[in-house]
């Protein structure tokens, strides 16, 4: 399958994290059946690095109890704080030559990635990335770009406009764009990132979230990224959006745990769909039960859910109003 011209091995990628921040690591998602791995993202600043010392993890279930460390089960939101891959550009390009090479022989492609600091900068690693992955994919809607000056978070067109393009001149491969949800218009920066010389657009990052433990504090300490199943509708607005009104591939992320999600994103417009919280989760055994839920899965399903979907203007009224039955509920109990 083609995504921006990048020839993938199926739709379910793995996504960017410390999971695919090794050799080791990337080889385990390519061998347990990957369609494309995407590598743990890097950029020119120290302090993004540092920022991995002070990394956390907490998992929280779904009545928001957190977990003690290392405990974490389906379904379970995961808040956290990290920062980039700790290596230098050359010792980088190394491990991910291996990684390209091993995923080769499996038709499996590992993509380079960068999460935005200077776009100057991030147009120069992405012109050294260019010459050992197929595909990079530039990073500009870090939701820790809210607290760190290290990584930025772009959430106007112009922005998007002017790093994208800083960086597509540079680049000689495929460019993916991974954009923030947190905008108000993620279709304008989509459309903005795809005018720049995007191939391809990543729908969405995660969101900033904050927790209170009740004692005076936070859970992590600090503000936080938030990943959950909950996210799951939140992405698909904008990867439905963006399907409907422009023509950019899009992969979709940030919410898919399941089969299920996977192929509500496929639904919704996306051509693959890169996971991460599930993989922290459940391990290698979920990504080959993604992969193999969605092996039959053709083209033309994708987007296919807008066929049957409305704006509200051409809604017709159901026989009796939906509310009514939570309305009586309310109105009788407690009489
Ligand atoms: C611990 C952790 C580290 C991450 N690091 C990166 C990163 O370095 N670069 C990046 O583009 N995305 C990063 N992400 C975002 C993921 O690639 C993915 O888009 C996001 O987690 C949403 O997908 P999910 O709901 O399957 O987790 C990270 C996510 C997690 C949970």
């Amino acid at each position: 399958m083609d995504v921006g011209g990048l020839v993938a091995a199926g739709p379910v990628w793995v996504g960017s994290s410390e999971l695919t921040m090794s050799l080791d690591g990337i080889v385990a998602c390519v061998d347990a059946g990957a369609g494309a791995v995407v590598a743990k993202s890097v950029n020119e600043s120290a302090a993004a690095r540092r920022q991995l010392d002070i990394a956390d993890y907490a998992f929280v279930s779904g009545d928001r109890q957190v977990r003690p460390p290392g405990r974490a089960y389906p379904g379970d939101g995961l808040l956290n704080r990290s920062g980039l891959a700790q290596v230098d550009l050359d010792d980088w390009l190394g491990i991910l030559a291996a990684g390209v090479a091993h995923g080769a022989a499996q038709g499996c492609p590992v993509v380079g990635s960068i999460t935005l600091g200077d776009p100057a900068a991030a147009a120069r690693i992405g012109r050294a990335l260019a010459d050992v992955v197929p595909a990079v994919e530039l990073n500009i809607g870090a939701p820790h770009g809210r607290e760190a000056r290290a990584v930025r978070q772009l959430t106007e067109v112009d922005g998007v406009r002017d790093a994208v393009r800083t960086v597509r001149a540079a680049v000689g491969v495929p460019l993916f764009v991974k954009l923030p949800g947190q905008a108000s218009d993620v279709v304008a920066l989509a459309r903005a990132a795809r005018s720049a010389g995007a191939d391809a657009v990543g729908l969405v990052g995660r969101y900033p979230g904050f927790l209170p433990d009740l004692d005076g504090g936070a859970v992590l300490g600090s503000w936080g990224a938030w990943s959950s199943p909950g996210c799951l509708p939140m992405s698909l607005y904008w990867v439905s959006k963006a399907f409907q009104q422009l023509d950019v591939p899009i992969v979709g992320t940030n919410g898919a745990r399941t089969v299920t999600d996977v192929l509500r994103f496929l639904a919704s417009g996306a051509r693959a769909v890169e996971v991460v919280t599930a993989l922290w989760i459940g391990g290698p055994a979920v990504l080959r039960e993604l992969v193999d839920g969605v092996a039959e899965v053709g083209d033309d399903f994708v987007g296919s859910a807008l066929a049957g979907t409305r704006e509200y203007a051409d809604v017709p009224p159901p026989p009796s109003p939906a509310w009514e039955p939570y309305t009586a509920r309310w109105m009788s109990s407690g009489r």
